[in-house]
């Protein structure tokens, strides 16, 4: 079936890779990328698809009620993938509100704008909501996140999404609105804006700059490639239960500092440094207030009902990922300057 799509955030890191995906995949879909181009927002990350036929930009802030009801009007939409947000937990310590802003209240307006423009004609619709793992909160050395964990969120990120979440979830029992969730772990990839940890890391070898590990970096993150996450998000739109929910996993958990120094060695390698070279930027920093623990994503339930597993082994991600960075020098360049800089030295200064 011809389908319209209003994708939410299409211009940020994830976003950007759905978005793609789209496109080639369903040449005789509509993609309407609507993205307000915050910090995260960059059109460049889409360039190599912009003039397709199938593809269209709506710069508009999910906050902007007439402005997403326009939209609605203009394109009469079958589905919405809402992946615009705030999404940074460092960001979201300095600046809980505007998490509050974008996640929550962005979401209730898109979710207000899906009904009304649907009007209980929910035949061939869907909300798909695009979340995180944080949202359960941390694991102790044992165990993982299912769909049935109890949400414990500890950020203001993480809470600002699980309100959403459980948004979503609200106007699928309180109204109908064909709604589905994903909650999926940390990913890693080209287009990833350097705050976050392998960016940011492999962003500061190139500079020479300290490698900043908060705490005893014995902290686990589960690694995705965001590639591979696409991949689930097109299966979960597709072929994804309404008013379900599914976790997206990487089967990967690394601690951040073996995470690290495993950069470190492929970093040197691709810069013809001597082995080691890299680890003696390491510089374990004050920890992140709130800071989980572990998280680790039990991915059983995609894998058996949609037969959704990862394509890309964590080394061949990496490597994938930092040659990204290397081909892509002016992207960086861009991105890291300005309101960035500003950032870093906020966020970094001891
Ligand atoms: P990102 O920060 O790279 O991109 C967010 C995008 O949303 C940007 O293009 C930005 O311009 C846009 N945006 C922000 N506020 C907006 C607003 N008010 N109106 C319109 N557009 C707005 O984020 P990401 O890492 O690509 O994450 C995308 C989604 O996936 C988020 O919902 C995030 O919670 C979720 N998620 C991310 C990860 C991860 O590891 N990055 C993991 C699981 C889930
Ligand atoms: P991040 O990429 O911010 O993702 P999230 O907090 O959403 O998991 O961080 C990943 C891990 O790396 C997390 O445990 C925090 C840690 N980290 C550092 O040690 N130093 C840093 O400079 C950053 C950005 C993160």
């Amino acid at each position: 079936m011809k389908q319209t799509i209003i994708i939410t955030g299409g211009a940020g890191f994830i976003g950007s890779h759905v978005v793609r995906l789209f496109v080639i995949k369903y040449p005789d879909y509509s993609i309407v990328n609507l993205d307000d181009l915050t910090y995260a927002g960059n059109l460049e990350n889409l360039r190599d698809i912009e003039s397709s036929p199938n593809y269209v930009f709506e710069k508009v802030n999910i906050l902007d009620q007439a402005g997403l009801k326009r939209v609605f009007a203009q394109y009469n939409p079958t589905g919405v993938i809402h992946l615009a947000a705030e999404s940074h937990v460092d960001r979201s310590i300095h600046s809980p509100l505007d998490f509050v802003y974008t996640n929550v209240i962005g979401t209730v307006n898109l979710l207000n704008a899906a009904k009304e423009a649907w009007q209980g004609q929910y035949r061939g619709k869907r909300f798909y909501h695009v979340s995180t793992d944080e949202v359960y909160g941390a694991l102790g050395e044992t165990g993982f996140f299912t769909e049935e964990t109890r949400y414990d969120p500890h950020s203001p990120y993480s809470a600002s999404k699980a309100s959403s979440d459980h948004f979503v979830r609200a106007y699928g029992d309180t109204y109908g609105l064909p709604q589905v969730i994903s909650n999926c772990s940390n990913n890693y990839g080209p287009n990833h804006f350097p705050e976050k940890l392998i960016p940011l890391f492999i962003n500061n070898i190139i500079q020479k700059k300290p490698l900043p590990v908060y705490g005893d970096g014995l902290y686990t993150r589960d690694w995705l490639f965001v590639k591979d996450h696409a991949t689930a998000i097109d299966l979960v739109y597709h072929k994804g239960e309404n008013h379900s929910t599914y976790n997206i996993g990487g089967f990967n958990e690394w601690k951040n500092i073996d995470l690290v120094k495993l950069l470190c060695s492929l970093m040197d390698k691709k810069l013809n440094n001597a082995p080691g070279t890299s680890d003696q930027l390491i510089t374990y920093i004050k920890d992140r207030p709130g800071h989980d623990r572990r998280y680790a994503i039990d991915a059983s339930k995609i894998n058996k009902e949609l037969g959704w597993k990862p394509s890309v082994s964590f080394e061949e991600g990496l490597q994938l990922t930092i040659d990204w960075y290397f081909d892509n020098q002016e992207w960086l360049k861009h991105v890291t300057s300005g309101e960035y800089l500003k950032y870093y030295e906020t966020q970094y200064q001891s």
